[in-house]
């Protein structure tokens, strides 16, 4: 488990900006689960933070200093500008946050309008590819990604069960975010619940957990399936790999599909992506939640929320009011 033993603050001179560069002052981190795999020495789809390195994090921040003609003090900027409070960049990769509208908060590029909103859009609609009367089963449901997969799938003309653990975190669910139903798996038995409320069977799985929650899934699957592999954070804390899912067999049977992607590959499509969100987010359509927590000091202890569960929503930290 990542506790703050693993991390160490160090005061070092503001840098300044070269020739083409410019100084950001971080105002807002991200919080994302896979920032856990990007600090185990593995090959994966990003190259590893290395001991020693800033904490990279995703991040809204603010110009202060610039010697580059597309970026001037003031402007408000979004990019991966890791745990510290300021940093230097040529603007390579960067976007400026008023891309979406400046009627959205700033902290809206890093929740429904980043990665996490683009993530239930893009997974459940180029892997999931909901129709009309499917029936949609998402883990981590009252999380960033897993809320606003739910809440798309409802526009969908889909029937929404949600899994989340807590009481507080399913009425929300169902209260707040239009989803159908929603399954305690704190407490309820998963596979009981689901074929009371689905006999006929799940089409499409979004699972951001994996671990038991995708082996007790593919028990409740329907035919021609589609289980979108999105993340698997039950076991992103464990030295060694959560075992398979032995209900696998039903893939067969049930002609069903399981398929992982990353969201990262869809960059290309973001813009029309996040107009839509806005459409959706503006009409009412979408609601989503931000969960900001205090000060840089507390950047460790911040990361750690999202594996315990503490989050309740898009899990941030502010660490600069803007100038
Ligand atoms: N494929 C991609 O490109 C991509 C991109 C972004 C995110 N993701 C994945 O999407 C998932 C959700 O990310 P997010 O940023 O939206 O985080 P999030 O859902 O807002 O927060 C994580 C949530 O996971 C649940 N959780 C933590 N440990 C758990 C465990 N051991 N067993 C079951 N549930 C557990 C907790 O909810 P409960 O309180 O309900 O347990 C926690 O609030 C992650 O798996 C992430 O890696 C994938």
């Amino acid at each position: 488990m990542v506790s703050e033993d693993n991390f160490k603050f160090k005061e070092i001179e503001i840098p300044s900006p070269g020739e083409g560069e410019f100084l950001v002052k971080n105002l807002y981190l991200s919080f994302d689960p896979a920032q856990r795999g990007w600090m185990d020495d593995k090959k994966s789809y990003v190259p590893p933070v290395q001991i020693g390195e800033v904490m990279r994090a995703g991040s809204v921040a603010q110009v202060v200093d610039s010697n580059h003609s597309d970026f001037k003090a003031g402007d408000i900027v979004q990019g991966t500008f890791g745990w510290q409070d300021y940093a230097v960049t040529n603007g390579e990769g960067i976007l400026t946050a008023s891309l979406v509208s400046s009627k959205f908060p700033i902290t809206a590029p890093l929740s429904i309008f980043g990665i996490t909103g683009l993530t239930a859009y893009f997974g459940l609609l180029d892997i999931g590819k909901p129709k009309e009367g499917d029936v949609v089963l998402v883990s981590g449901a009252a999380g960033a990604t897993g809320s606003v997969v739910g809440q798309i799938a409802k526009l969908k003309g889909c029937k929404v069960i949600g899994v989340a653990g807590g009481a507080r975190k399913c009425k929300w669910l169902t209260e707040e975010a239009n989803f159908d139903a929603a399954i305690d798996y704190q407490t309820a038995n998963l596979n009981e619940v689901l074929e009371e409320l689905c006999p006929e069977g799940v089409d499409i799985v979004f699972d951001n957990v994996g671990g038991e929650f995708l082996n007790t899934a593919l028990l409740r699957i329907a035919q021609n399936a589609r289980l979108v592999i999105c993340g698997a954070i039950a076991g992103y804390n464990e030295e060694n790999p959560l075992p398979g899912p032995s209900n696998y067999r039903t893939l067969i049977t049930l002609r069903a599909k399981m398929e992982g992607f990353i969201v990262l590959d869809y960059k290309e499509q973001f813009p029309k992506a996040i107009k839509e969100l806005a459409k959706w987010v503006s009409e009412g359509k979408i609601i989503y939640q931000e969960d900001i927590q205090q000060g840089l000091e507390n950047a460790p202890k911040t990361l750690t929320r999202l594996y315990s569960g503490k989050n309740f929503g898009k899990q941030i930290l502010q660490i600069a009011e803007p100038e």
